[in-house]
């Protein structure tokens, strides 16, 4: 089958590639990410491959479908960028790739939070200066202190693991509990007793109306005084504006994001020799108790080779049997 791959980078054709083994499908790779100005480019494909900044709105779904494209493979677990209502009505099923490594993820989450924590990111520059004051640097033990995870899915899950390992106390939020980690000692409470009792709060939730801005001002305002926030979710679960302002106020005591609302012109691209045009993104850097990184929780050998895997086997099933092998489908987001 005729792939057009979008947003892609070099790492993700050697991975794409070392799946593609015979080379059964003709995967065309284009830097450039799906919008309705580039979805022209996949003329003649049958599907197309999409990562998470990639549009695909019921517009953009409509000039693909008028190419002749009948599935979207998308690069992700999560699909909320994705027009799910538009895709069924125009018949193009929707592939994602469910799960590839929930370790990767966590384990970027708790880098955060011990960069965080213990200023690695101000040590590393420091001591690169022949600075060697520790003033600035003070940090906790995470030990005995109380973390709150949000979401306690499979990446949720491996967070909880970690953090019961540090020594922690794990409060969870989720609709469904999940017994593995009740069984690793965390308890379900709700959202604000979650809130009011954690040191670190970790969210790991899809991005879905029910999520949207779970974390506004005032769940900022229900926080402890001085807590650490880490986002590894999407961007839109926070109100950055509301952050900053807790931020600025000294509520919230540092801030870990590996995702950000308006990532979409900023991430997966070098744009060192520019400008950021974001100005609250650009407000966001100035912080010394904020770390941000770009969109790379995923990024482990591991999970890009797992990607890769279940990403063409999606494609593979969709050509034998008129369906991906993890369909996503309207349901899911209700
Ligand atoms: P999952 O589907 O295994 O778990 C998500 C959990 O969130 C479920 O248990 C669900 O019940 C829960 N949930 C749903 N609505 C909720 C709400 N309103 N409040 C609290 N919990 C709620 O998903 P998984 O694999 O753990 O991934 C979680 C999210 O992590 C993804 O949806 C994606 O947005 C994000 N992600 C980020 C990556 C990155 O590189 N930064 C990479 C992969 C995923």
């Amino acid at each position: 089958m005729r792939v057009a791959v979008y947003s892609t980078r070099p790492y993700d054709r050697r991975f794409l590639d070392g799946a593609n083994v015979p080379s059964r499908h003709e995967l065309v790779y284009l830097d450039a990410q799906l919008d309705a100005s580039t979805a022209a480019a996949a003329d003649g494909a049958t599907a197309v491959c999409a990562f998470v900044n990639d549009r695909l709105d019921a517009e953009v779904l409509q000039r693909l479908h008028a190419l002749g494209v009948r599935l979207v493979a998308l690069r992700s677990a999560g699909f909320n960028h994705v027009d799910l209502e538009a895709a069924a009505a125009l018949g193009i099923a929707v592939g994602r790739v469910p799960e590839y490594s929930p370790h990767a993820v966590a384990e970027h989450a708790v880098a955060l939070v011990l960069t965080l924590n213990r200023k690695i990111h101000r040590a590393y520059a420091r001591v690169r200066e022949g600075n060697f004051a520790l003033e600035g640097l003070l940090g906790f033990d995470l030990h005995g202190r109380t973390v709150g995870v949000v979401g306690t899915g499979k990446i949720g899950e491996c967070f909880c693991r970690i953090m019961s390992g540090f020594g922690c106390r794990v409060l969870a939020f989720d609709p469904h509990h999940n017994p593995a980690c009740e069984a690793l000692g965390a308890r379900y409470v709700t959202l604000p007793e979650l809130l009011a009792a954690s040191d670190v709060v970790s969210l790991h939730c899809p991005l879905t109306p029910q999520t949207h801005h779970l974390i506004d001002a005032a769940a900022l305002a229900s926080m402890k005084r001085g807590a650490m926030l880490i986002n590894t979710s999407r961007g839109a679960v926070v109100d950055t504006p509301a952050v900053i302002a807790a931020l600025k106020s000294g509520a919230l005591g540092s801030l870990g994001l590996d995702v950000y609302e308006e990532e979409a012109d900023l991430f997966f691209r070098d744009l060192s020799a520019d400008m950021i045009r974001d100005d609250v993104f650009a407000r966001l850097l100035t912080f010394p108790n904020v770390v941000v990184t770009g969109h790379q929780a995923f990024f482990t050998e591991e999970a890009l080779a797992a990607i890769a895997g279940i990403t063409l086997a999606n494609i593979t099933a969709f050509e034998d049997h008129g369906q991906p092998q993890h369909a996503v489908s309207v349901e899911r987001i209700v």
